[in-house]
């Protein structure tokens, strides 16, 4: 049985008060606890939401990790750093990473080791772009990422992990995946996990969608089999859609 997952992820989106002021009114709303309930900020936003949320059940996490443990890379946070200051999820390869800044898939795959080995639970990202849909390649596309991204992976972690299926022509643009179309790729990531490891592993992973999910589109993605919930940008950034979002999962 996975338990369900909303996960927000800002993305470059809140200053650490606008991020203090979004705990504090959170806190006014009451969480359906049967959900897991998940927050992906921007790195100085970490330590308000972690203190401010702390006797809650929602789960912080961080949007990026550099795969080194320390040492002289400027400007970059690493796995261990993010573990001391008490996240528990980093985002690993989304889409955004990949395009505007040049991760390749061996880069996502250094970042899940990095992640698992500090003691968090990468969320990582896969999806095709629109031409690679309408060229029917988007399949194959995301199975590769898949096994790119969990290469060397013992199956111990694996089984905690998160894989969140985001199509990049749906992210952000309004225009998001039928349920059916999700839960069709979020089913075959699932057998691409089988192929991997095993079904034990694949049936206890969590696969996310994510694209453009809004609190009135989430309750029919969650009546789907293998959608385990959402990552979800623009609608994450208030209390209220937020909160609806964990209700409706
Ligand atoms: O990580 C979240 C996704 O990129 C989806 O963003 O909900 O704004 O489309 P969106």
């Amino acid at each position: 049985m996975r338990t369900p997952l909303i996960a927000g992820n800002w993305k470059m989106n809140m200053t650490v008060s606008e991020a203090g002021a979004f705990a504090d009114e959170l806190l006014k709303n009451t969480l359906n606890e049967s959900v897991e309930a998940a927050i992906c900020a921007p790195f100085i936003d970490l330590p308000v939401l972690i203190e401010k949320l702390k006797e809650t059940n929602i789960k912080i996490g961080a949007q990026n990790v550099y795969y080194e443990q320390s040492g002289a890379f400027t400007g970059e946070i690493s796995a261990p750093m993010l573990k001391d200051l008490g996240a528990h999820y980093v985002i690993a390869g989304h889409s955004e990473r990949r395009e505007l800044f040049g991760e390749s898939d061996s880069d996502v795959n250094k970042k899940a080791h990095a992640v698992i080995e500090a003691g968090m639970v990468p969320i990582i990202c896969v999806g095709e772009t629109e031409e690679e849909r309408d060229s029917g390649r988007h399949t194959a596309k995301v199975a590769g990422q898949v096994k790119a991204a969990l290469e060397g992976i013992a199956a111990e972690a694996a089984g905690e992990l998160v894989i969140a299926y985001e199509p990049i022509w749906a992210i952000g643009t309004g225009k998001s995946a039928t349920s059916d179309d999700a839960n069709a790729m979020c089913t075959s990531i699932r057998t691409e996990v089988e192929k991997l490891y095993d079904k034990g592993i694949a049936d206890s992973v969590r696969i996310l969608y994510g694209g453009s999910v809004k609190p009135a589109t989430i309750e029919d993605l969650m009546s789907k089999s293998d959608v385990d919930g959402a990552l979800v940008g623009g609608a994450s950034l208030k209390t209220d859609d937020y909160t609806a979002l964990v209700s409706g999962a």
